[in-house]
């Protein structure tokens, strides 16, 4: 016998869960990244502009079905459009199975890394020490790696059994403010240190000549991929608003909260690598590097107050990371819920279990397992877990955001999609017009360029 459908408790509530799924890995770990590698400035106004115009309206979108259906995001697409749409539902809970799989392994070493930290607060940072060898030799031990995945994958269960008032929701409202706070303490820090006015001018002066076409391909997957769009997450999230509460007020909230954070952890980083004459360079050659490498001396050689912050660092993405994987898991869990009719405790753990027997595969493949760290299906993705990234980011969020696009835009009437987003306390500046005129218009053109370019050309945007 299903429960009736459980709701967030507020507003405030569910603009934080939802702010803590889309506030992630992506802000502190590829956000930065990214915005390196694409020389920053016009690749960061691109960015604001593809989540103006399409992570906004495809936001409202998720949130109207899931409201609108009250069901996760299988249900939700079969009812809010036609039964051959459980399709693009299936195609959503089974990202959420495979993004949670690796996601997990980073997650971890915010874990192992908060450890190491607190060791050199203490003990001092041992002179001569590479971090660079230290990443390497923790990402080759698989008992570690295993260990440590693990220890998230249970953390996450341990969050959405409990459900969503009781156990989303409550970790969305103590985590959140603790997270902001932190990310707050090291703004004040990183802006005090010699490099911040070259790291705001990197970030935030725009430079059309350094933009290249793969950039602006590169900043629209990423804007699916931090807002959590494009796999039916926003769907289940939408799934537990009660009627009456503004869906139009708290998409602007979670897009602008998110887009702060990601700008916010730029800058720190920015501000520090670049205080230190020669690391911009060494920096360039690896997604981790910045994260796992770079910072966790510079806190302590370099940072004001490092010794306090580096720890704390990793505590922030740790939070950061558990609010995101719990609405992963999330998206699976209430799929087999709502569709099976299993009872939530039971679903959560068969569905964590399987999860984590995948995140296996991605636990070993940094150097411990040969297969699994070699294998090369697309080009310039080595080991499980860079493919598994790569099929995701470029090929399965597009894809699904592409469908739920044109589901919302050409597939629900004006009346329906209306009714929805109006009903509420929407603000003075909402139209529906011009949403409509984005969702039908807009969001497609600039979502099917990239599928378009990801399927026929094979460009990497990730
Ligand atoms: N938004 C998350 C981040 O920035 C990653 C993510 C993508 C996600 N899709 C999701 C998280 C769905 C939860 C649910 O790290």
């Amino acid at each position: 016998m299903q429960e009736p459908r459980a709701h967030w408790s507020s507003n405030v509530g569910f603009v934080l869960a939802a702010t803590g799924s889309a506030v992630g890995l992506g802000n502190l770990w590829k956000f930065p990244f990214i915005t390196f590698e694409n020389d920053g400035g016009a690749f960061v106004l691109v960015y604001l502009l593809c989540i103006a115009a399409v992570g906004l309206p495809i936001m409202m979108a998720e949130l109207l079905i899931g409201r609108k259906t009250q069901k996760s995001v299988v249900g939700a697409m079969k009812d809010a459009i036609g039964p051959a749409w459980g399709v693009v539902g299936a195609w959503g809970v089974l990202c959420g199975f495979i993004l949670l799989s690796y996601y997990t392994v980073i997650a971890g070493w915010s874990l192992h890394y908060f450890a190491r930290t607190m060791q050199w607060t203490f003990g001092g940072f041992p002179a001569g020490f590479s971090t660079g060898d230290l990443f390497g030799a923790q990402a080759a031990k698989a008992g570690l790696q295993l260990a440590l995945s693990l220890a998230f994958s249970v953390a996450t269960v341990a969050v959405v059994y409990f459900g969503v008032q009781k156990g989303i929701e409550r970790i969305a409202r103590l985590f959140l403010p603790i997270l902001f706070g932190i990310l707050l303490l090291m703004l004040v820090s990183a802006l005090g240190m010699s490099g911040s006015g070259e790291a705001l001018v990197f970030i935030f002066r725009p430079n059309f000549a350094e933009l290249e076409p793969s950039s602006v391909l590169e900043a629209l997957g990423h804007s699916f991929f931090t807002l959590s769009l494009g796999m039916g997450a926003m769907v289940t999230y939408g799934s537990y608003i009660a009627r009456h509460q503004s869906i139009v007020k708290a998409s602007a909230l979670i897009v602008v909260f998110d887009t702060l954070i990601a700008l916010i952890a730029t800058v720190i980083m920015f501000s520090v690598i670049f205080s230190v004459a020669g690391m911009r360079e060494q920096v360039g050659a690896s997604t981790v590097g910045m994260l796992f490498i770079s910072l966790p001396e510079l806190f302590y050689t370099q940072v004001p107050f490092g010794r306090i912050l580096g720890p704390l660092f990793y505590v922030l993405v740790a939070l950061a990371a558990l609010t995101s994987t719990i609405s992963l898991l999330e998206v699976v869990a209430s799929y087999v819920i709502d569709e099976h009719d299993v009872d939530r405790h039971k679903a959560t753990i068969l569905c964590g279990a399987a999860i984590f027997a995948f995140t296996i595969f991605a636990a070993i493949s940094f150097g411990s397992a040969p297969f699994f760290s070699t294998l090369a299906i697309f080009e310039g993705k080595t080991g499980w877990f860079s493919t598994a990234d790569h099929f995701v980011s470029n090929w399965m969020l597009p894809t699904g955001g592409l469908a739920i696009t044109i589901a919302a835009g050409w597939f629900m009437t004006r009346e329906e999609t209306r009714a929805e987003l109006a009903d509420g306390n929407e603000p003075g500046w909402f139209s529906y017009g011009a949403w409509r005129f984005f969702i039908r218009y807009v969001a497609p053109a600039a979502v099917g360029a990239i599928v378009v370019a990801v399927l026929f050309f094979g460009r990497d945007f990730s």
